[in-house]
């Protein structure tokens, strides 16, 4: 693999949450520490673990939307950590999350086709009159409909809102996304829909995908390489089929023994 190859190189990240104290000594602990791993232009690659192990922590730093403690992220070339605002803002365009509570992410104020319309008014990328017609054809992309742009986030659903988010993440135009658990509140029939599309639109777009899961049949069916977490730390990191077919690690054996559901597996798969 060619440096030129590689989208997304994560050196020794680190995160420690400070909490303020009562009496004035505050607590700290240790989300992420040591986490290694690179991303290649145009795969998706997973992000496994359960509940608590850091992986929302990953993804939020890997956009500086959370300051890590320390560690080096390489973007394209650009030190992530090292740069100034301005810089960061243009990067950020190229850079977007799905949030895993896409719900709360939206202001619930605004139309959703504001919100959708926003990133591309916010980075120039249309001229004003063409901002309409994107913000349609996006969600139609996702699967909504024209006249649902007026409408407010508490009018939809949760899957139509995870579709919102996909949405708003796309209309920057980004060459990278995070996406945080973008299916596990949903039910299955929806889950697949959601995926199936997310495997369309990457392929139309040729997008790099950071895919943040607990359901591993999920990560399976989308993801070339993935990295399997636990208490903060990387434990495993290779290509799917050897870590579901040949785990190296106890934790990964844990986490395939606790989906052993043969029918949840096969929901989501089939
Ligand atoms: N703002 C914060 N302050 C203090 N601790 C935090 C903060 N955010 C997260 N943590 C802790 O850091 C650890 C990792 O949290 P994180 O949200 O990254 O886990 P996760 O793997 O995404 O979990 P889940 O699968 O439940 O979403 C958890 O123990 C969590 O309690
Ligand atoms: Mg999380």
């Amino acid at each position: 693999m060619s440096a030129r190859d590689v989208l997304l190189d994560v050196q020794e990240l680190r995160k420690v949450y400070r909490t303020p104290g009562v009496l004035g000594k505050g607590t700290e602990f240790v989300a992420v520490h040591g986490a290694s791993f690179t991303v290649n232009r145009g795969e998706t690659f997973g992000l496994i673990g359960e509940s608590g192990s850091g992986k929302t922590t990953v993804g939020r730093m890997l956009l500086r939307l959370l300051e890590p403690t320390s560690g080096y992220i390489e973007f394209d070339g650009h030190e992530v950590l090292r740069l100034a605002r301005p810089q960061l803002r243009a990067l950020r365009r190229r850079m977007q999350i799905v949030f895993q509570d896409s719900g709360s992410a939206f202001n619930p104020r605004l139309s959703v086709g504001e919100q959708v319309a926003y990133p591309m008014r916010k980075f120039g990328l249309h001229p004003k009159n063409e901002i309409k017609p994107r913000v349609i054809e996006l969600l139609e992309q996702v699967g909504l409909s024209a006249d649902q742009a007026q409408r407010y986030p508490h009018e939809f659903s949760g899957g139509q809102r995870q579709r919102l988010g996909i949405a708003r993440a796309l209309a920057a135009q980004p060459d990278f996304v995070v996406l945080d658990e973008p299916t596990s509140a949903l039910d299955v029939s929806v889950q697949r829909q959601i995926l199936d599309l997310l495997r369309d639109l990457q392929a139309e777009r040729g997008l790099t995908v950071v895919l943040i899961s607990h359901n591993l049949a999920v990560i399976q069916h989308m993801c070339s390489r993935a990295a399997v977490m636990h208490h903060g730390a990387i434990v495993e990191a290779g290509p799917v089929d050897e870590l579901f077919g040949a785990p190296r690690s106890e934790i990964t054996r844990q986490l395939l023994d606790a989906v052993l559901e043969p029918v949840a597996v096969t929901e989501v798969l089939s």
